[in-house]
């Protein structure tokens, strides 16, 4: 059985976890030191394996909603859910004035839990 945590994952699993689902690589020491300042985790285990997780960043006025990833083996079986899920539970329990953003590469998943494109910005990364 899956065991779900409010948890940070790991640096090295969290990093591994990434790659696994064909997200982009992360600097580990970058992750060693941004994990622990996460507003909210979410790991998911099969027994010791971290399956799938998700965390939501930020200071409480902005934050986003990252890392949600699944591992391949273990996709299609509501592992996502259950991350957004808790994921939105911590979301909800922010002021309604807080600003939610995320960048979906899954835009059918997110849509399920009320995000939608803005109509009046656009999100915009920069590429390095
Ligand atoms: C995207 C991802 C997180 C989904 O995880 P998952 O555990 O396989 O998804 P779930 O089984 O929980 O499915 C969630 C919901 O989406 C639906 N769904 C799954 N795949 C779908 C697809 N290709 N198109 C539309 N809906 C889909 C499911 O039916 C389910 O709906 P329900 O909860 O209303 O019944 C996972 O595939 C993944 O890690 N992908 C690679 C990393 C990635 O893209 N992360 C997101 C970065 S923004």
């Amino acid at each position: 059985m899956f065991e779900l945590t409010e948890t940070v994952p790991d640096v090295d699993e969290f990093c591994d976890l990434r790659i696994a689902a064909g997200l982009s690589a992360m600097d580990r020491p970058a992750a060693a030191a941004a994990l622990p300042r996460s507003l909210h985790a979410v790991s998911v285990r099969d027994g010791d394996r971290l399956v799938a997780m998700g965390r939501v960043v930020g200071d409480g006025l902005h934050v986003q909603v990252t890392d949600i990833a699944v591992h391949p083996e273990f996709q299609g079986r509501g592992l996502s859910r259950l991350v957004m899920e808790s994921v939105m539970a911590y979301v909800h329990s922010l002021p309604a004035s807080t600003i939610v953003s995320l960048f979906a590469d899954v835009d059918w998943l997110y849509g399920k839990f009320g995000f939608a494109v803005p109509r009046a910005s656009t999100g915009m990364m920069l590429r390095r």
